[in-house]
C-alpha cells in the first residue's frame, strides 16, 4: 500500500500492516511535518547495520576499533542536548490538580495549538528534508499480557538504533498489534528542518524543547531533543510517566528501580527493587558482585532502570523490566566498581558523548586510574591530562551514556524476560546524601516504608540539565517520572499496602538506604559498589529473620556487629561516621520533609501525615 500522505509523500507501508488506525495516524504526522520519506524498521540486524552505517556516513556516528571495540559506535550530542529537560517537561491533564504541584503543566487544549493545531505549531514542518522512521516496540516481553505496545516516529535513526537495543522493536511488534491492538503513539522530532539543499549537522536538535505527556489519552510528543530520556520515548515517558497513569487505573506500580535477583550461599533466592534518583547507583547495584569473602552469594541483574509491578493471585508483588537494554551512565564504570557492566560493554554499544582514544576506542573520566596521554574529547577537542589539569575540561560529558543489549551481560538472571515476572521481597530505597541519611534503616511497617520513600531527598545528578549537587526532594525517585499527582500517588502505595495486607499476603520490607556519605576530607565514607552485598546481606536476613538491628527513630537499623565485615577493613569509628544520628541535622531534614508536604497538601495521606508527627514526636524524646 503506497497511499500519497496530503504532501504527496509516500507513506511505505509494509504489505504485512493492517492496523488503519495506525497507517491513518502515520498519515497525518507525515503531513503535519512534511517529512521528506517514511521508513517502516523491522527491527533486523541487517537493518540495524545499514542504519548505524547511515549514520557513520552522516557524521553522527564514528564506528570503533572494530578489533577493541567490535560492533560499536560513538555518538557525540550537540553541548546543548546533554541530558534530560525537565523544566521543559510537562504533564498536560486536563486538570492542573491532576499533574500536580510537582509537575510541569500545561492545559492540553493549549498545548496542542503550539505543537501541533496551531498556525506556527512547532511540529508543522518539522521534518522537512528528513526521513520519518516509523518505530514499533514493545515494552515487556511480546505478546505477554503485562506488555504495553508504542510506536514511536521520530526523524532521528539514532533514535531508531538506539530503540533497537533499548526495546522489543520492529515488524514482529506490528504482527502483535494485528488490526486492532492497542498503542501509545510516541511523536518525536529533533527540530531541525532541513531545506532544500541544506547540509545537515552531525547533531541536529533544538534550542526550544518540549517533553509532552497527554496522561488520559495516552499521547507523548516529544521536540528539539535526540538525547536519552528526551528522545528514546519507551524510556521515562512510556514506561514511567504514562505507565504510572496506567498502574494506578489498573491498580499496579510503573517505578523508577532496578531489580536483582540475590541468591544466597544456601542457594535461597530473594528477588529485590531499589529506587535510586538518575546516576545513584541502580545499574552499579543491579550488576554487583558480592566479595569473594561473604561466602558464595550471588548477585543476577533483572533490570536497572524501570520495573512495573504487579500483584499477582498468590498476594505477592512481581516485576519485570519492561526494556530490553541499558542506557546507563559510563563516568566511574570500571573493572573494580561494575565488573559486569565493562564485561557488557565489549562489544555492540552505541557510546554517547565519551572520549575517543587514539587507536579508536573509548575512555571515560573514573575507568582507569591513569587517563591516556591523548584523547579526542566528547566535544571533538583535543584532551590531556595536562590540559584537564590546567582547565578542568572532562574527557565524557558526566552525563555520558552506553546503549547496550541487556543479554550483553554476564549477570542477567535467568528469569529477566519471563512475562510472568519475579516475587519482590523487599523494596529500598536510597538517595545520594553526603550528610545526614544512614547507611541503611529498616521500616518497622509499610506506611512508616511509604514516609522514608516519600519524603527521600538527593543531590542533583548530571542525568539532568541544571544546577547539580543540591538536595532536593525525590519522593521515591520519581520526581522527574511521575505522570499525576504525587500525593496521589503516595495514596496508591498505601492502597495496595493495605490491600495486599488484607489478602493475608507478607508485604514486603522497606528499607532507606545512603551509600554517599562523606567525611570531612570530601571523600565518600563507606566503600559501596561491590562492598553494598554487605547490607543486602543483611537486608535478606532481616527478611529470614537471621539478622539483628537496633530500634532508632527512624525505624530499625544494623549495629556495627549486625554486619558481616569478612574481609573488609572498616573499623567502628568508620561505621559509626556513616550511621550516626545528627539531631541538629535530622530538625533540619524534617523542615525540609514539611516543605514538601505543604507544596504536597492537597490529597497528601493522613497516614504519611501522622507519620511524621510520631517521627518528631520519637526525635524530641
Ligand atoms: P540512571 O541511569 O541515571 O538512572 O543512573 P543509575 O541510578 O543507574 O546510576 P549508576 O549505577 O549508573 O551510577 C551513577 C554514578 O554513581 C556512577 O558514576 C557510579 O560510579 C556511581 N556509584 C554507583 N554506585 C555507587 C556506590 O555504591 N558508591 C559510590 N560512591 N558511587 C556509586
Ligand atoms: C535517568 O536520567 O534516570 C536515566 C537516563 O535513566 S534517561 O534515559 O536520559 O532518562
Ligand atoms: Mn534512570
Amino acid at each position: 500500500m503506497n497511499r500519497p500522505a496530503m504532501e504527496g509523500v509516500r507513506l511505505n507501508v509494509p504489505s504485512s500492516v493492517r492496523h488503519a488506525q495506525l497507517i491513518e495516524w502515520v498519515a497525518e504526522m507525515a503531513a503535519l511535518t512534511e517529512a521528506a520519506d517514511v521508513y517502516w524498521c523491522d527491527g533486523s540486524s541487517a537493518e540495524y547495520d545499514r542504519l548505524c552505517a547511515q549514520l557513520v556516513a552522516a557524521g553522527t556516528f564514528r564506528k570503533l576499533n572494530p578489533e577493541l571495540r567490535p560492533n560499536s559506535y560513538l555518538a557525540c550530542s550537540s553541548p546543548s542536548d546533554v541530558a534530560r529537560v525537565e523544566d521543559r517537561t510537562f504533564i498536560c491533564s486536563e486538570k492542573k490538580e491532576d499533574a500536580g504541584p510537582t509537575n510541569n503543566w500545561m492545559a492540553p487544549g493549549e498545548m496542542r495549538e503550539l505543537l501541533q493545531t496551531g498556525p506556527n505549531a512547532l511540529f508543522r514542518g518539522a521534518m522537512k528534508g528528513r526521513t520519518m522512521y516509523v518505530v514499533p516496540f514493545s515494552m515487556g516481553p511480546l505478546g505477554s499480557p503485562i506488555a504495553h505496545i508504542g510506536v514511536e516516529l521520530s526523524d532521528s535513526a539514532y533514535v531508531a538504533v538506539n530503540m533497537k537495543l533499548m526495546t522489543r522493536m520492529g515488524a514482529k511488534v506490528l504482527d502483535v498489534l494485528g488490526t486492532d491492538g492497542h498503542f501509545v503513539p510516541c511523536m518525536h522530532t529533533v527540530g531541525a528542518p532541513l531545506a532544500a539543499g541544506q547540509k545537515d549537522v552531525a547533531w541536529p536538535c533544538n534550542t526550544t524543547k518540549y517533553i509532552v505527556h497527554y496522561p488520559e489519552t495516552q499521547e507523548i510528543w516529544s521536540y528539539g531533543s535526540g538525547y536519552g530520556g528526551n528522545a528514546l520515548l519507551g524510556k521515562k515517558c512510556f514506561a514511567l510517566r504514562i505507565a504510572s497513569t496506567m498502574g494506578r487505573e489498573q491498580g499496579w506500580l510503573a517505578e523508577h528501580m532496578l531489580i536483582l535477583g540475590v541468591t544466597s550461599p544456601s542457594g535461597k533466592k530473594h528477588h529485590v527493587a531499589a529506587a535510586f534518583p538518575s546516576a545513584c547507583g541502580k545499574t552499579n547495584f543491579a550488576m554487583l558482585i558480592p566479595p569473594a569473602q561473604l561466602g558464595d552469594w550471588k548477585v543476577t541483574t533483572i533490570g536497572d532502570d524501570i520495573a512495573w509491578i504487579k500483584p499477582a493471585a498468590d498476594g505477592k508483588l512481581y516485576a519485570i523490566n519492561p526494556e530490553a537494554g541499558y542506557f546507563g551512565v559510563a563516568p566511574g564504570t570500571n573493572d573494580k566498581t561494575n565488573f559486569n557492566c565493562m564485561a557488557s560493554l565489549k562489544r555492540d554499544v552505541i557510546f554517547t558523548n565519551v572520549a575517543l582514544t587514539d587507536d579508536g576506542d573509548v575512555w571515560w573520566e573514573g575507568m582507569t586510574d591513569t587517563p591516556p596521554a591523548h584523547l579526542t574529547d566528547w566535544q571533538g577537542k583535543d584532551w590531556t591530562p595536562a590540559i584537564a589539569k590546567e582547565t578542568g575540561a572532562k574527557a565524557a560529558h558526566p552525563n555520558a551514556r552506553f546503549t547496550v543489549p541487556a543479554t550483553n551481560n554476564p549477570a542477567l538472571d535467568p528469569e529477566w524476560d519471563n512475562p510472568a515476572g519475579v516475587p519482590i521481597d523487599a523494596f529500598i530505597f536510597g538517595g545520594r546524601r553526603s550528610t545526614t541519611v544512614p547507611l541503611v534503616t529498616e521500616a518497622r511497617n509499610w506506611v512508616e516504608g511509604v514516609y522514608m520513600a516519600a519524603t527521600m531527598g538527593s543531590e542533583t545528578t548530571a542525568a539532568a540539565a541544571g544546577a547539580q549537587g543540591v538536595v532536593r526532594r525525590d519522593p521515591f525517585a520519581m520526581l522527574p517520572f511521575m505522570g499525576y499527582n504525587m500525593s496521589d500517588y503516595f495514596q496508591h502505595w498505601l492502597d495496595l499496602g493495605r490491600k495486599l495486607e488484607a489478602s493475608g499476603a507478607q508485604l514486603p520490607r522497606i528499607y532507606c538506604v545512603n551509600w554517599f556519605r562523606k567525611g570531612a576530607d570530601g571523600k565518600f565514607v563507606w566503600p559501596g559498589y561491590g562492598e553494598n552485598m554487605r547490607v543486602l546481606q543483611w537486608m535478606i536476613g532481616r527478611a529470614d529473620g537471621t539478622a539483628q538491628g537496633e530500634e532508632t527513630a527512624f525505624g530499625v537499623t544494623p549495629r556495627y556487629g549486625d554486619l558481616d565485615w569478612t574481609g573488609l577493613d572498616f573499623t567502628p569509628t568508620q561505621f559509626d561516621q556513616v550511621t550516626h544520628l545528627d539531631n541538629a541535622a535530622w530538625k533540619t531534614e524534617l523542615g525540609l520533609h514539611a516543605e514538601l508536604f505543604q507544596q504536597l497538601a492537597y490529597h497528601l495521606p493522613t497516614e504519611l501525615i501522622a507519620a511524621k508527627a510520631a517521627l518528631e514526636r520519637r526525635l524530641a524524646a
